[in-house]
C-alpha cells in the first residue's frame, strides 16, 4: 500500500507536554481513547498528561490506574506523577513507576489539589534533581492573597495590597520567581506551564540569565485571544489562568519569538459541554480542549508570517524532545529517533467546528475560525493513527510510554551564595537573545 505524499510538508510530530485525558476519574469529560484520538487528528505524537485525575497520580497504586487506562492510546505519551504536601516520600516509587516528568500545583485549579508549602517544593525539587526529572508548574499563588485577605478582614483591617489581588499576572510573577530560585538551589529542572502574562517573562528570563534549567511554554489560546474574548465567549473562554489584555499577548509573541518561551503546549482541559456552558461564567468549569487544533492555528501563523515553519517545529517538537528527554541519547532512549510525523497541507483550509473535534468535550473557543494549514496524516512509530484526516481506529494501544529505560544525567546543584547574589542583582535589561533554530 503506498501513500500519495506530493505537495504535503514533513514536519516532527507535534509533542505537547500539557494535556488533561481525565480518565481515571472524570471519563464523562474524556478517557484516553478520545483524548489520544484528538492528539492523533491533530498531528501531535506524543502527549504529556496530567495528574488531576481521581485519584491524582501521586502515589504508585495511582498511577498503576492511570498506566492501565492509557493502555488503549493511539501515540505515545508520558505520565506526569504529582508532587504535593503529602507525597514528598511517594516520589522515588513514582519515578521507578515509570513517570515521565512530574506536575506541581503551586495554585488550585480543577481537581481541587492543594498547594504544597515552600519547604515540600524545595525537599522534592532534591529528590528530581537527583533524577533529573523535570517538574511542571502550574505557577500561580493565588493563595497568598486570598490567606492574607482573611487575616485582615478577620482582624478588620483594611488591605493595602488588595489592588495586587486583582491582577492576577501578580501572582503567577511571584511562583515563577520561587520556582526559579528553588530550582537554582537544588538543581532541579522546571517547566513554566501556560504563560499569559509579560509579568511572567521577566522572572523567567532572569533565571535563564542565571543558567537555572527552566523552559516555558504558551497556548494557542493565549496568542489569538485577548480580554475582548470575554464579550463575545463568555464562559467558553474561561481557562485559568485567563487570556489577558491585549499587551500581554504582544509580550508572548515576542517571547516565543526570541526564545524565552520555548514551546507551544495547549492544556487540552475537556469538560462536559453541560459542566461548562454555564451561564454564570464565574462557576463554569475552566479549560476547553486544544489538542486537536493547535497545529493547524499555529500553521495559520505561519502562514500569516508570523514564524517560519522551521521556527514551529522547534517550539512543537524541538523544544519539548529536549526539555523531556526524548532525544535518542546513548541508546537509552524509547523515542525520538522513530518515525513520529505529522504530513501536513500547508495551503489546505479548514473551518474548526466543535461538533467535529474527537475529544469528549465538544466545546472550542476557536469555533467557526478559518485556518490555513491542516495536518492530513499521523505517523505514530511508523504506523498512521491518522490518515486521510481519518483517525486508524486499529491503532487504539499503539502508543506507549515515553519513560526512559535510563535517567538522564544528573544536574549539579548549584553554589547557594552565588544564588543569593543573583537573586539581589538588579535585572539585565530585557533584550532579546535570539536562539539558533533546531
Ligand atoms: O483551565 C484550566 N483547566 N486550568 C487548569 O489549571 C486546570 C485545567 C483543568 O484540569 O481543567
Ligand atoms: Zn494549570
Ligand atoms: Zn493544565
Amino acid at each position: 500500500e503506498t501513500l500519495d505524499a506530493s505537495g504535503l510538508h514533513l514536519l516532527p510530530g507535534a509533542i505537547d507536554a500539557h494535556v488533561h485525558f481525565r480518565e481515571p476519574g472524570y471519563t464523562h469529560k474524556e478517557d484516553w481513547g478520545t483524548g489520544t484520538a484528538a492528539a492523533a487528528m491533530g498531528g501531535v505524537t506524543t502527549v504529556f498528561e496530567m495528574p488531576n485525575t481521581n485519584p491524582p497520580t501521586g502515589t504508585p497504586d495511582a498511577l498503576a490506574l492511570k498506566l492501565k487506562a492509557a493502555e488503549k492510546a493511539h501515540v505515545d505519551f508520558g505520565i506526569y506523577g504529582l508532587l504535593a504536601e503529602d507525597n514528598i516520600d511517594q516520589l522515588e516509587a513514582l519515578i521507578d513507576g515509570g513517570v515521565a516528568a512530574f506536575k506541581c500545583f503551586m495554585g488550585n485549579t480543577f481537581g481541587n489539589l492543594p498547594s504544597p508549602s515552600t519547604g515540600a517544593m524545595l525537599e522534592g525539587f532534591e529528590i528530581l534533581a537527583k533524577h533529573g526529572m523535570r517538574c511542571s508548574l502550574h505557577a500561580e499563588t493565588a493563595s497568598i492573597m486570598a490567606w492574607r485577605q482573611r487575616k485582615l478582614a478577620a482582624a478588620g483591617r483594611h488591605d493595602p495590597l488588595a489592588h495586587l489581588a486583582s491582577r492576577p499576572a501578580v501572582v503567577a510573577t511571584e511562583a515563577v520567581a520561587r520556582a526559579a530560585i528553588l530550582a537554582e538551589w537544588t538543581g532541579a529542572r522546571i517547566h513554566v506551564l501556560h504563560i499569559s502574562s509579560a509579568d511572567e517573562l521577566r522572572p523567567l528570563r532572569e533565571a535563564k540569565a542565571r543558567g537555572v534549567d527552566i523552559t516555558g511554554e504558551t497556548c494557542p489560546h493565549y496568542l489569538l485571544f485577548d480580554e475582548h474574548a470575554y464579550e463575545t465567549l463568555g464562559s467558553i473562554i474561561r481557562v485559568n489562568p485567563p487570556v489577558r489584555e491585549k499587551h500581554h499577548q504582544t509580550a508572548l509573541w515576542e517571547a516565543l519569538s526570541d526564545g524565552t518561551i520555548d514551546m507551544i503546549a495547549t492544556d487540552h482541559a475537556p469538560h462536559d459541554p453541560a459542566e461548562k456552558r454555564r451561564d454564570d461564567i464565574w462557576t463554569a468549569d475552566c479549560g476547553f480542549p486544544g489538542v486537536e487544533t493547535q497545529m493547524q492555528l499555529m500553521l495559520t501563523a505561519v502562514n500569516e508570517g508570523r514564524f517560519t515553519l522551521a521556527e514551529y517545529v522547534r517550539m512543537s517538537a524541538g523544544a519539548p524532545a529536549r526539555a523531556f528527554g526524548l532525544f535518542p541519547r546513548k541508546g537509552a532512549l524509547t523515542v525520538g529517533s522513530d518515525a513520529d510525523i505529522a504530513f501536513v497541507d500547508m495551503r489546505r483550509r479548514h473551518v474548526i467546528r466543535a461538533a467535529e473535534l474527537h475529544s469528549r468535550g465538544k466545546i472550542t473557543p476557536f469555533e467557526g475560525m478559518e485556518t490555513v494549514g491542516l495536518p492530513i496524516h499521523t505517523m505514530v512509530r511508523g504506523r498512521f493513527a491518522m490518515r486521510d484526516r481519518r483517525l486508524c481506529a486499529e491503532t487504539a494501544g499503539w502508543g506507549r510510554s515515553v519513560r526512559r529505560a535510563q535517567a538522564m544525567p544528573t544536574p549539579q546543584p548549584r553554589n547557594l551564595d552565588q544564588t543569593m547574589e543573583a537573586v539581589l542583582r538588579p535585572p539585565a535589561p530585557a533584550s532579546a537573545r535570539p536562539r539558533a533554530v533546531a
